[in-house]
């Protein structure tokens, strides 16, 4: 016989404390959520890729294409009409058009200027954050300028405030530089005040970790380190104080929004720094998150919409006020639905 019989009945039902009675029905579950996530608070990176009518899927990120302009002016369209109007723009770059100082990112005949300004002119509510960093262009794959095997730290800012001054000639309303140079905070700010872009906002990679999660978002840019890694200028993911540091000189040098990247496995980090700085805290949800949820659902090992939901609500409630993730649009449609 169970237990339960030698229970005192009476003793019991006497508990003051039932958490569970704030979980007995929807309406009192959804009016006491902690946390709450909207498409207002998702930016949806996009992979753009030079000519017309090219929408080619990226292998390891089911449901992600590289899109031509006649692409991308749809699929804009489409998540405006869903509520996502925020788009985080990155090129796929032909490797005949790359060298060593990625010229090609502030050239003027770069087909991703053209394409930020054609979205701006199309869509001006939409919100149009854009990448500043040299691997796209980089021959060597690389973040920055190499000599001798080395990625050169100063030698690089000047390339990466050429780019930021191009962007936001072409209408970008959010820089952001992702590569982790020392001091481009400060130097982007410097040159973009200095070329009258007073009012586009910088969005740091602050906390940007040397991440196996990256994998797919080079596939679709094809743009993984020609050699090495990138461990001399992204930080170790053992590292959780030194956040800090980058943290409070991307705040002093004026960046608008600190960003944590990846989320999943920094959740600590993207808490700490909401409660250490002022200003708006991003995560980015990376390719390699994605393609974890994508394969196990293809697979049928896990329920996809609340996996996705789950992972969205669990960077939300770290700290994030802004989450980067290819998510954005299937969120958005599964909110409308
Ligand atoms: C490169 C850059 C990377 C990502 C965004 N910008 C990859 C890298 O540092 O090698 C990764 C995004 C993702 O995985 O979704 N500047």
């Amino acid at each position: 016989m169970s237990s339960l019989n030698f229970v005192d009945k009476y003793r019991t039902s006497i508990m003051l404390r039932r958490p569970r009675r704030n979980r007995k029905n929807e309406v009192i579950r959804s009016q006491t959520r902690e946390t709450n996530i909207s498409v207002d608070n998702l930016i949806f990176p996009l992979f753009v890729v030079n000519g017309q009518n090219k929408k080619s899927e990226v292998k390891s990120l089911p449901g992600q294409f590289r899109l031509s302009l006649d692409h991308l002016l749809r699929e804009v369209e489409e998540c405006m009409a869903l509520g996502v109007k925020s788009f985080d723009l990155f090129p796929a770059v032909d490797d005949s058009l790359k060298d060593a100082i990625g010229s090609y990112g502030y050239s003027s005949d770069n087909f991703y200027l053209k394409y930020i300004k054609e979205v701006k002119a199309r869509f001006p509510e939409a919100q149009i954050m854009t990448d500043v960093a040299m691997d796209p262009y980089s021959s060597d794959g690389h973040d920055g300028i190499v000599k001798d095997g080395k990625i050169l730290n100063d030698e690089t800012l000047e390339v990466l405030g050429r780019m930021s001054v191009a962007q936001a000639e072409a209408g970008a309303d959010i820089i952001g530089p992702s590569d982790m140079m020392d001091g481009r905070v400060e130097y982007i700010r410097e040159e973009l005040d200095m070329a009258g872009f007073k009012d586009v906002s910088i969005m740091s990679y602050t906390a940007k970790y040397a991440s196996a999660y990256y994998g797919p978002f080079r596939d679709a840019l094809d743009s993984a380190p020609k050699f090495g890694d990138k461990k001399s200028y992204q930080m170790d993911p053992a590292n959780k104080r030194e956040a800090l540091v980058e943290a409070e000189l991307d705040y002093i040098e004026g960046a608008d929004y600190l960003m944590v990247k990846p989320a999943l496995c920094y959740l600590d980090v993207i808490h700490m720094l909401k409660e250490e700085f002022p200003i708006p805290i991003a995560a980015y949800n990376v390719s390699g998150e994605y393609a974890m949820l994508k394969a196990a659902a293809q697979n049928g090992w896990i329920e996809h919409d609340r996996a996705m939901v789950e992972m969205l609500l669990s960077i939300k409630r770290a700290g994030a006020d802004v989450i980067l993730t290819y998510f954005a649009k299937e969120f958005a449609q599964l909110q409308k639905a």
